[in-house]
């Protein structure tokens, strides 16, 4: 292995999407350098790391100014691995908690720029090696949860796009998502409708009337443009689980009617995607929805897992799900994330590189999810953050059929 050091290293506050602060990092070796931005979750899980020392972002800059920015000086850049072990051994915590793992998660990433702007090798390759695969985007439609004040109760309704190219796909979403807006304002006559975290629609309709609509906008955009649409959804079910109940609306339900409900997601309407159907501990619930329509939809873990490779054992072992949300910071370095993503690929779980509701124009998971050919890259459809990272794609694609 070569050793190609650290000279030195920045880190600053910028803005996210919401308008909230967020932690950049630039890493250099001599005059070359790898810059990284970390976003910012609404609906956290439990079990991920912790984004700021008692929240608070000012904290995490004082640590890397005491703790971290001379200790990194001379390190060999091109040991990933060894650089995110120091970054845990500096932190000394089992969550991040005393850097913040999005100080760690931003550190990490721009090293492996650095590393692969010095290679002059496309960060997909740095990371992914030889067989690169393009994903498929799933772009989240309609919205609400804790992305949007009023919305659906469930937090997101996609699409993803089967198109013969990446940007044909993206075109098809983009398509979808204006279509959904028209329908949603002729439904509403008048009353607002309005864009959530995700640029996701959000309006007052129920959950059933965002399945329709999203479903026949869907459908028309696919008989028009001769494009395979697939419908997703992520319930985010942490976010609505109430002692013991799914609190909906127009009314409760239990375990069981949830499990039913998710079933039914894709029995009766078609759903290919569907992520967190229940809260983030049955992962035994999980299971029996694998059972039903595992052969027919991906089951995704987000909260479920929330990255972490203990949590996806135990999925794996009790056969929760076929799927897993991939998401950087809820994990804190990009080797943590390298090896939750092998042990799932290793145990036939599909793997769904993945956005955060608060984000910045940072494109590293456009090559994360090329590196680790997954599925799907999971963002939103419309804004410039989230076509940050398509357009990457877009290029990336250009790059690897030349
Ligand atoms: P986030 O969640 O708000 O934590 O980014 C998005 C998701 O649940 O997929
Ligand atoms: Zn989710």
């Amino acid at each position: 292995m070569n050793n190609i050091e650290i000279t030195s290293s920045k880190v600053r506050k910028i803005f996210d999407s919401r308008g909230n602060e967020a932690i950049e990092a630039t890493v250099y070796i001599g005059s070359i350098e790898g810059t990284c931005s970390a976003p910012a979750g609404a609906s956290t899980g439990e079990t991920e790391v912790i984004a700021y020392p008692d929240h608070n972002i000012n904290k995490s800059v004082e640590f890397y100014n005491k703790n971290v920015r001379n200790a990194i000086i001379g390190f060999n850049a091109m040991a990933q691995k060894n650089f995110d072990t120091l970054l845990h051994e500096i932190d000394g915590t089992d969550n991040f908690s005393a850097m913040g793992g999005n100080l760690a998660t931003a550190l990490s990433i721009a090293n492996a720029k650095a590393v692969s702007k010095y290679l002059n090798m496309p960060l997909y390759r740095y990371v992914g090696g030889l067989n690169p695969e393009i994903p498929r985007p799933i772009g989240n439609i309609i919205g609400g949860g804790k992305h949007a004040k009023n919305g659906t109760t469930i937090q997101e309704f996609l699409v993803s796009s089967q198109g013969k190219t990446f940007f044909e796909s993206v075109y098809s979403n983009i398509m979808v998502h204006r279509r959904v807006g028209e329908k949603l304002s002729e439904k509403l006559k008048g009353q607002s409708v309005g864009l959530g975290d995700e640029k996701a629609w959000s309006a007052d309709v129920s959950d059933e009337e965002a399945i329709n609509i999203l479903k026949d906008a869907a459908s028309e955009i696919s008989r028009e443009n001769n494009i395979k649409i697939l419908l997703g959804v992520d319930f985010a079910s942490d976010s609505f689980y109430e002692n013991g109940k799914y609190v909906y609306k127009k009314g409760d339900n239990s375990r069981d009617e949830q499990i039913d409900f998710a079933i039914s997601m894709n029995r009766e309407y078609g759903f290919y995607f569907i992520e967190d159907p229940l809260y983030d501990r049955d992962f035994e619930g999980f299971a029996e929805i694998t059972k039903k329509i595992g052969n027919k939809a991906l089951i995704v873990g987000d909260d479920l897992y929330t990255t972490n490779p203990e949590r996806i054992k135990k999925g794996i072992e009790l056969k929760s799900t076929n799927a897993v949300l991939i998401k950087v910071n809820q994990i804190g370095t990009l080797s943590d994330t390298v090896n939750s993503v092998k042990l799932a690929t290793k145990n036939k779980m599909e793997t769904v590189v993945s956005h955060r509701s608060g984000e910045t124009t940072d494109d590293f998971i456009a090559h994360l999810a090329t590196a680790f050919n997954s599925r799907l890259i999971k963002t939103g459809t419309i804004g410039g953050e989230r076509l940050a990272k398509l357009n990457e794609v877009i290029r990336i694609e250009e790059d690897l059929v030349q």
